[in-house]
Formats: C-alpha cells, sequence, structure tokens
C-alpha cells in the first residue's frame, strides 16, 4: 500500500522531467525555426500558385513544407530552396533566426527590397541564391562576414554601389555572378 502510494507522484515527477529536458533541448529551436518561415510567408505579398499559402501550415513540422528540408540529426532547417515559384515579397529580419541554414536559394523570383542585417547571423550558409530578383540598395558589405560562403550568385537584380571590400574575406567562394545590376567602382 506504501509503495502504491509513492509510485505514482514518483512517476509523474520522472515524466515531468523527461518531457521538460525534451521541451527545453528540441522544442524551442525548432519553433523559432517555425516563426522565422511563418514571418517569410507573412512577407509574401503574391504566390499565383498557392505553393506556401496552404502547405506552410502549423498544423505539420516544418520539415514537411515544400522547399524546407531539416538537418537528420539536429532536426533545424539547413535547406530553404523556393526557387522559381513566382513569389514577390520582401526579405524579414526574422529569417536571420534559422541558424543552422546552409543553402539558401531564392532565385528566379520577384522579391525586392532591401536585404535585412540579420542575415549575417546565417554563419553557416554555404549556398545563397538571390539572382534574378528585384533587390535594390547597396550590395551589403555583411556578405562578406558569412565566413563558409561557396557560391554567391547575385545576377540580375537592382544592386547598386560598389563591390565592398569585405568580399575579400570570403576565401571560400567559388562562385560569384554580378551580372546585370547597377554596380559601379573599380
Ligand atoms: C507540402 O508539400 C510537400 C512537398 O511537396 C508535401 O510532401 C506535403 O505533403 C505537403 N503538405 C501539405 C499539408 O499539403
Ligand atoms: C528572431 O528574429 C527577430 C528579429 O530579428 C527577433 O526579434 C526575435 O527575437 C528572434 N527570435 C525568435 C525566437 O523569434
Ligand atoms: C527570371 O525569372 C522568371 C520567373 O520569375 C523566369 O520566367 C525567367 O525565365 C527568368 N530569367 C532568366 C534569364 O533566368
Ligand atoms: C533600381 O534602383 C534605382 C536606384 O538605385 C531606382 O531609381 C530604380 O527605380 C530601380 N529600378 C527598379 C526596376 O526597381
Ligand atoms: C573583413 O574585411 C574587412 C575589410 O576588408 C576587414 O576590415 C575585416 O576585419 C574583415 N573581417 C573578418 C571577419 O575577416
Amino acid at each position: 500500500m506504501a509503495t502504491a502510494d509513492f509510485l505514482p507522484p514518483f512517476m509523474f515527477l520522472l515524466l515531468f522531467s523527461i518531457f521538460r529536458t525534451t521541451l527545453s533541448t528540441n522544442s524551442p529551436d525548432i519553433t523559432a525555426d517555425q516563426s522565422a518561415l511563418l514571418a517569410l510567408k507573412s512577407h509574401i505579398t503574391h504566390d499565383p500558385h498557392d505553393l506556401l499559402a496552404t502547405n506552410w501550415s502549423t498544423r505539420t513540422s516544418v520539415c514537411n513544407w515544400i522547399g524546407v528540408t531539416c538537418g537528420s540529426r539536429h532536426h533545424r532547417v539547413t535547406v530553404l530552396d523556393l526557387s522559381s515559384m513566382d513569389l514577390t515579397g520582401t526579405i524579414p529580419s526574422q529569417l536571420g533566426n534559422l541558424s543552422f541554414l546552409h543553402s539558401f536559394n531564392i532565385r528566379h523570383n520577384s522579391f525586392h527590397g532591401s536585404l535585412p542585417t540579420e542575415l549575417t547571423n546565417l554563419h553557416r550558409l554555404k549556398y545563397l541564391n538571390f539572382g534574378n530578383n528585384s533587390f535594390g540598395g547597396d550590395i551589403p558589405s555583411w556578405f562578406g562576414y558569412l565566413g563558409e560562403l561557396q557560391s554567391l550568385p547575385l545576377y540580375m537584380n537592382n544592386l547598386s554601389g560598389v563591390i565592398p571590400s569585405t568580399f575579400g574575406n570570403l576565401t571560400k567562394l567559388q562562385v560569384l555572378y554580378l551580372e546585370q545590376n547597377n554596380l559601379q567602382g573599380k
């Protein structure tokens, strides 16, 4: 009788601590990824094929969303490929929270505006493709702080100004396409 009285609260405490550990190691991180992607979704003003409108639903894990790939080990967003989806919109600062992202491809869309500084937090980025969009403003100098970058196509946008000297830091860079912008300087 004494054992039966003792066990349930003990088991409850045990289960509770396991649950809490699981929450604190996984949930907040993938939750941050989810809110970053939902912020992006809310910055899409035209989605003619309704690709994100129905598919990017909180009823399913972000890892099942179209264009999204998660790492098998840590279960965080590693690849975001929204290329050729005919999307119009801007890039919100929250995207800088996708801290495990190593590939980000939005080529062949109509994204516009400037690129938020917060993207400089994506220090794992290797492949970044913004080609054939309508981004404006100066080429951000913070690209030069993404030390893992191997590929950076920025062709066919409306970027202006000079090529930032920080690009000299990109020692792993193999691909840089800048044609059809409004660049100047040497
Ligand atoms: C979203 O799209 C992906 C990839 O096409 C698909 O596997 C998934 O089932 C879709 N989810 C929903 C809720 O439509
Ligand atoms: C994500 O990014 C935004 C803006 O950069 C920031 O305010 C927010 O606290 C970040 N964290 C989460 C978990 O959304
Ligand atoms: C640019 O992207 C549009 C879709 O937004 C596509 O129709 C067009 O063929 C692309 N142009 C080039 C030169 O890739
Ligand atoms: C391109 O940027 C310039 C300013 O640098 C602006 O005057 C022009 O309207 C922009 N063109 C397009 C098509 O957005
Ligand atoms: C990147 O380059 C700039 C200018 O070329 C330099 O001042 C800066 O210290 C470099 N930063 C890093 C992180 O390498």
